[in-house]
Protein backbone atom coordinates (compact mmCIF):
# COMPACT_ATOMS: atom_id res chain seq x y z
CA UNK A 1 0.00 0.00 0.00
CA UNK A 2 2.60 2.63 1.27
CA UNK A 3 4.70 1.53 -2.38
CA UNK A 4 1.22 2.32 -4.33
CA UNK A 5 1.24 5.99 -2.76
CA UNK A 6 4.84 6.76 -3.48
CA UNK A 7 4.33 5.64 -6.85
CA UNK A 8 1.19 7.62 -7.11
CA UNK A 9 3.09 10.74 -5.75
CA UNK A 10 6.34 9.64 -7.89
CA UNK A 11 3.78 9.95 -11.42
CA UNK A 12 2.23 13.31 -9.59
CA UNK A 13 5.19 14.78 -9.13
CA UNK A 14 6.66 13.71 -13.06
CA UNK A 15 3.64 14.99 -15.15
CA UNK A 16 3.78 18.48 -12.83
CA UNK A 17 6.79 19.07 -13.79
CA UNK A 18 6.40 17.97 -17.19
CA UNK A 19 3.52 20.18 -17.50
CA UNK A 20 5.60 22.96 -16.41
CA UNK A 21 8.55 22.31 -19.04
CA UNK A 22 5.72 22.30 -21.13
CA UNK A 23 4.35 25.83 -20.33
CA UNK A 24 7.87 27.15 -20.19
CA UNK A 25 7.32 31.02 -19.73
CA UNK A 26 4.80 32.29 -17.69
CA UNK A 27 3.26 35.64 -19.38
CA UNK A 28 2.15 38.17 -17.23
CA UNK A 29 -1.65 38.44 -17.41
CA UNK A 30 -1.91 41.60 -19.29
CA UNK A 31 -0.02 40.06 -21.86
CA UNK A 32 -2.55 37.09 -22.38
CA UNK A 33 -4.19 38.33 -25.52
CA UNK A 34 -0.73 39.04 -26.93
CA UNK A 35 0.50 35.98 -26.33
CA UNK A 36 -2.78 34.02 -28.37
CA UNK A 37 -2.48 36.77 -31.28
CA UNK A 38 1.45 35.88 -31.59
CA UNK A 39 0.70 32.29 -31.34
CA UNK A 40 -2.23 32.99 -34.08
CA UNK A 41 -0.26 34.33 -36.57
CA UNK A 42 3.35 34.24 -35.83
CA UNK A 43 4.01 31.35 -33.86
CA UNK A 44 4.29 29.07 -36.64
CA UNK A 45 7.03 30.69 -38.39
CA UNK A 46 9.17 32.75 -35.20
CA UNK A 47 8.02 29.95 -32.97
CA UNK A 48 5.47 29.24 -29.73
CA UNK A 49 8.47 31.35 -28.03
CA UNK A 50 9.63 33.48 -30.64
CA UNK A 51 12.66 31.20 -31.31
CA UNK A 52 12.36 30.59 -34.55
CA UNK A 53 11.97 27.42 -36.73
CA UNK A 54 12.86 26.42 -40.01
CA UNK A 55 10.48 28.66 -41.21
CA UNK A 56 11.68 31.93 -40.09
CA UNK A 57 14.04 33.66 -37.74
CA UNK A 58 14.07 33.80 -33.75
CA UNK A 59 12.36 37.21 -32.96
CA UNK A 60 14.56 37.17 -29.62
CA UNK A 61 17.34 37.61 -31.66
CA UNK A 62 20.11 41.05 -31.01
CA UNK A 63 18.71 42.03 -34.63
CA UNK A 64 15.40 42.45 -33.47
CA UNK A 65 15.58 44.06 -29.72
CA UNK A 66 14.21 47.72 -29.89
CA UNK A 67 17.68 49.39 -30.56
CA UNK A 68 17.73 47.55 -33.55
CA UNK A 69 14.19 47.31 -34.60
CA UNK A 70 12.01 49.91 -33.48
CA UNK A 71 8.26 48.98 -32.65
CA UNK A 72 7.12 50.48 -35.98
CA UNK A 73 9.32 47.89 -37.94
CA UNK A 74 7.40 45.06 -36.52
CA UNK A 75 4.22 46.77 -37.39
CA UNK A 76 5.32 47.42 -40.78
CA UNK A 77 7.11 43.90 -41.31
CA UNK A 78 3.33 41.68 -40.17
CA UNK A 79 0.86 44.50 -42.37
CA UNK A 80 3.50 44.89 -45.70
CA UNK A 81 5.42 41.51 -45.20
CA UNK A 82 9.31 41.77 -45.12
CA UNK A 83 11.56 41.24 -48.10
CA UNK A 84 14.52 38.47 -47.04
CA UNK A 85 17.06 40.37 -46.20
CA UNK A 86 18.76 39.11 -43.29
CA UNK A 87 18.21 35.35 -43.39
CA UNK A 88 17.74 32.31 -45.63
CA UNK A 89 14.27 31.81 -44.70
CA UNK A 90 12.45 33.29 -48.01
CA UNK A 91 10.53 36.63 -47.67
CA UNK A 92 7.77 36.61 -44.76
CA UNK A 93 4.26 37.48 -46.45
CA UNK A 94 2.04 39.69 -45.22
CA UNK A 95 0.55 38.82 -42.04
CA UNK A 96 -3.71 37.78 -43.42
CA UNK A 97 -6.17 39.27 -41.37
CA UNK A 98 -3.53 41.12 -39.18
CA UNK A 99 -4.30 44.57 -37.75
CA UNK A 100 -2.86 47.09 -36.27
CA UNK A 101 -4.87 46.93 -33.14
CA UNK A 102 -4.10 43.25 -32.82
CA UNK A 103 -0.27 43.91 -33.19
CA UNK A 104 -0.98 46.73 -30.52
CA UNK A 105 -1.13 43.26 -28.36
CA UNK A 106 1.61 41.28 -29.92
CA UNK A 107 4.13 43.97 -30.05
CA UNK A 108 4.41 43.92 -26.06
CA UNK A 109 4.28 40.32 -25.95
CA UNK A 110 7.21 40.04 -28.39
CA UNK A 111 9.57 42.70 -26.26
CA UNK A 112 8.63 40.53 -23.15
CA UNK A 113 9.78 37.43 -24.84
CA UNK A 114 12.69 39.07 -25.66
CA UNK A 115 13.32 39.93 -21.88
CA UNK A 116 12.82 36.19 -20.92
CA UNK A 117 15.34 34.56 -23.38
CA UNK A 118 17.94 37.23 -25.06
CA UNK A 119 19.55 34.93 -27.53
CA UNK A 120 22.36 37.38 -27.68
CA UNK A 121 25.26 36.60 -29.90
CA UNK A 122 23.45 34.79 -32.15
C1 LIG B 1 5.09 32.45 -43.13
C2 LIG B 1 6.11 32.64 -42.10
C3 LIG B 1 6.05 33.87 -41.24
C4 LIG B 1 4.98 34.31 -40.46
C5 LIG B 1 3.60 33.70 -40.30
C6 LIG B 1 5.47 35.49 -39.77
N1 LIG B 1 6.76 35.75 -40.13
FE1 LIG B 1 7.90 37.31 -39.52
N2 LIG B 1 9.42 36.72 -40.72
C7 LIG B 1 9.44 35.58 -41.50
C8 LIG B 1 10.72 35.47 -42.18
C9 LIG B 1 11.12 34.35 -43.11
C10 LIG B 1 11.48 36.61 -41.78
C11 LIG B 1 12.95 36.93 -42.15
C12 LIG B 1 13.16 37.85 -43.32
C13 LIG B 1 14.65 38.13 -43.45
O1 LIG B 1 15.36 37.36 -44.06
O2 LIG B 1 15.09 39.14 -42.86
C14 LIG B 1 10.64 37.36 -40.88
C15 LIG B 1 11.02 38.55 -40.29
C16 LIG B 1 10.26 39.23 -39.34
C17 LIG B 1 10.68 40.47 -38.71
C18 LIG B 1 11.95 41.26 -38.99
C19 LIG B 1 11.64 42.34 -40.00
C20 LIG B 1 12.80 43.12 -40.49
O3 LIG B 1 12.60 44.32 -40.72
O4 LIG B 1 13.91 42.59 -40.62
C21 LIG B 1 9.70 40.81 -37.82
C22 LIG B 1 9.68 42.02 -36.90
C23 LIG B 1 8.66 39.80 -37.94
N3 LIG B 1 9.03 38.86 -38.86
C24 LIG B 1 7.51 39.81 -37.19
C25 LIG B 1 6.45 38.92 -37.39
C26 LIG B 1 5.20 39.02 -36.66
C27 LIG B 1 4.89 40.05 -35.59
C28 LIG B 1 4.40 38.01 -37.13
C29 LIG B 1 2.99 37.70 -36.75
C30 LIG B 1 2.03 38.79 -36.75
C31 LIG B 1 5.17 37.30 -38.15
N4 LIG B 1 6.40 37.88 -38.27
C32 LIG B 1 4.70 36.21 -38.88
C33 LIG B 1 8.39 34.67 -41.62
C34 LIG B 1 7.15 34.78 -41.03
Amino acid sequence: MKNRISTAALLLILSSSALAAKDGLKPPFQLALGKQLFEDNCAKCHGQWGNGTDQGPPLTHRFYLPNHHADEAIYRAALNGVRAHHWNFGNMPPVEGISRRKLDRIVPYIRWLQKQQPTLGQ
